[in-house]
Formats: structure tokens, C-alpha cells, sequence
């Protein structure tokens, strides 16, 4: 690890590589890279205090609220209004998005930021690991005036940063500006995040795939027939099954590794599981810098022009190949 390397210095450092480089998308980030301290310190604490559990809602997607899926979301936001650098946020727990107007009013924020403030709720509760997963945009109305829906159905390749943090064995903050990927570990002694994975490059192919089978007789046949090959004794395969049921956790564990993530349209759910926008997006941002690929099945998942801020989207993603190959059954 780069202990001469903190994720601030970092930021600050490559600012100037930005091609809109005017210190305020660096503002944002440390923004983030704040509430994640927050919410790792929070998740650490799971078991000890009373944040395991439900909060006793039911956010938009008719899915139960967990208390730290609410912490989370509350950080999260109160971190991004106090940078007054955005005009906007959408998250998986606001049914709507939310206007930011800044401290003096004026809508100055150049920046939205789309985000799921808790990936991998359902894991909480069993000391599993968890994620948050963030997108950024430059709005596309004028600065000066509300945030408006089209600022934030932008097609995920005019995305300017995407990241992810992993709260694991160690918490990790990874992300993107369009120059690569980079990760960095949270010393939790210090209270600081290190440069501990410069360039991450994800694997041309690999020997993983990740998907949940319990779902498999809903499945496309394209999808069963990719299956049934991962499954079969030839050249390097079988594959491994690891499906963790934290997306950013079962990525993570991919890009590092090399392998598959799927999860399908299927009867159950005819456009898949994952969003679009906070999901699918930035993850899809930062499996291509890292020479990967994520696509619906069809489709470049960064090519699609969204038309609702919680839509969702089948999901393929992670290593070159294995996508490709997978496409080739569909
Ligand atoms: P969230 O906790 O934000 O709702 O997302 C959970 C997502 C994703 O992280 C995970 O891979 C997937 O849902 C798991 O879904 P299944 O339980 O259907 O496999
Ligand atoms: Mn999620
Ligand atoms: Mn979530």
C-alpha cells in the first residue's frame, strides 16, 4: 500500500488532469470520500448498537427500508448539499430527485449525482459485505436555475465520474474520472483512505461467474444456455459460482479477478433488478476504464438513453470476453 498516497492528495493531485478541472468536482468527491467514513464507522458497528433492522418503510421500489439503508442515504445527501457544488441528487430511497438551490439560493451547482446509498441491504444483517455506488454528471440546463428530470436522464457515458465504496474485510473507495480506475483502503486507525490499487485492470477473461441461480427456471434461454457453458468440463471451465448478493462486492471481487456478473431480465422481473442510473451506470463507467465490459445483453449498457429515473436494466458485466461470450448466446 502508498502510505505517501491519501485519496485527498490524490484527488487534488490529478484535478488538473480533469478536462472541467475547476476544483469543484474535487470538492464533491471529498464529499463522498466524508460520508463513506460516516457510513463505514456506522456498518462497523452493526451488531453493537441498534441499527440492524428495518426502518419500517417501503421505499419506491416496494422494497423494506433498513435502518442503514436510511443512515446511509441521510449521509450521503447532507454531504453532497453542504459541498453546495450540486444542483441535484437522485437516490434509490427518495421516490423523487431532489433540487438542491445551494446556500445562496442561486442554483449555482454544476453537478448532479445519482447514487444507492447502500448497496446489498439485505446482507446487513448477517455481517456480509455492503456497498455504496455513485454517479456524477454536468447538469445539462443552464447553471442558475432548478435542476430539471433531463439533468439526470443523461446516457451513462456522459458521466464525468463514477465510483463505488466497498465496506468488506477492509473498506475500499474506488473511481473513476474518465482516466482509469483507482482504489484505496481506509486505514481505519488513521481515518484515511491510501492509494492501494493504481490502474486497476480487470482480467481479459476469467473463471468466475456470478449470478443468482435460484432464479434460473425465469431465465432467458440465451442466459440458461451461458450457464450450462460456464458449467461444462472444457478447456478452462468449469467456472467457479460466487454470488455474494452485493453487487459491488461480487464486482469488486470480478474486476480484481476476472470474471461475470449477470443479472437478467427474467419473468419474474422483465426488465431485470439493477437501475439504471445508480446501479448499473457507474459500475458500467468503471468495468470499460478498467478495460472491461457491461452491456443489457444488445446493448453498451453507457449507450442507453434513459427515460425514468428508477428504471431498470438486465445487467452483464465484468471481463471483456466473458461478456462478449455471453452476448454470442443471447
Ligand atoms: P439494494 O440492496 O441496493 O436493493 O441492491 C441489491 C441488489 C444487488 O446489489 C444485488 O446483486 C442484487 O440486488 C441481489 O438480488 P437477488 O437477491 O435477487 O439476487
Ligand atoms: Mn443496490
Ligand atoms: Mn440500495
Amino acid at each position: 500500500m502508498n502510505e505517501h498516497m491519501t485519496l485527498g492528495e490524490f484527488i487534488i493531485e490529478n484535478q488538473s488532469a480533469f478536462q472541467y478541472s475547476s476544483g469543484e468536482l474535487s470538492k464533491l468527491l471529498n464529499g463522498l470520500r466524508l460520508a463513506a467514513k460516516m457510513v463505514n464507522h456506522e456498518v462497523n458497528k452493526a451488531g453493537l448498537v441498534d441499527i440492524i433492522g428495518g426502518a419500517g418503510e417501503v421505499n419506491v421500489q416496494g422494497e423494506d427500508q433498513q435502518l442503514l439503508d436510511v443512515f446511509a442515504n441521510d449521509k450521503f445527501i447532507h454531504s453532497i448539499i453542504k459541498r453546495d457544488i450540486a444542483c441535484g441528487i437522485v437516490s434509490e430511497e427518495e421516490d423523487e430527485f431532489i433540487s438542491i438551490a445551494g446556500s445562496d439560493k442561486a442554483n449555482k451547482g454544476k453537478y448532479v449525482v445519482l447514487m444507492d446509498p447502500l448497496d446489498g441491504s439485505s446482507n446487513i444483517d448477517v455481517n456480509v459485505s455492503v456497498g455504496t455506488i455513485f454517479s456524477i454528471f454536468r447538469r445539462v440546463t443552464p447553471v442558475g436555475t432548478p435542476v430539471q428530470l433531463e439533468d439526470f436522464l443523461q446516457p451513462g457515458s456522459l458521466q464525468v465520474a463514477a465510483g463505488y465504496v466497498v465496506y468488506g474485510t477492509s473498506t475500499m473507495l474506488v473511481y473513476t474520472t474518465g482516466d482509469g480506475v483507482n482504489g484505496f483502503t481506509l486505514n481505519p486507525a488513521i481515518g484515511s483512505f491510501y492509494l492501494s490499487h493504481a490502474n486497476i485492470q480487470i482480467p481479459k477473461t476469467g473463471n468466475i461467474y456470478s449470478v443468482n441461480e435460484g432464479n434460473y427456471s425465469h431465465f432467458p434461454q440465451g442466459v440458461k444456455d451461458y450457464i450450462k457453458y460456464c458449467q461444462k468440463e472444457e478447456e478452462n471451465r468449469p467456472y467457479s459460482a460466487r454470488y455474494i448478493g452485493s453487487m459491488v462486492s461480487d464486482f469488486h471481487r470480478n474486476m480484481l479477478k476476472g470474471g461475470i456478473y449477470m443479472y437478467p431480465n427474467c419473468t419474474k422481473n422483465i426488465d431485470g433488478k439493477l437501475r439504471l442510473l445508480y446501479e448499473a451506470n457507474p459500475i458500467a463507467m468503471l468495468a470499460e476504464q478498467a478495460g472491461g465490459k457491461a452491456s443489457n445483453g444488445v446493448q453498451r449498457i453507457l449507450d442507453i438513453k434513459p427515460t425514468e429515473i428508477h428504471q431498470r436494466v438486465p445487467f452483464f458485466c465484468g471481463s471483456s470476453e466473458m461478456v462478449d461470450k455471453l452476448e454470442s448466446f443471447l
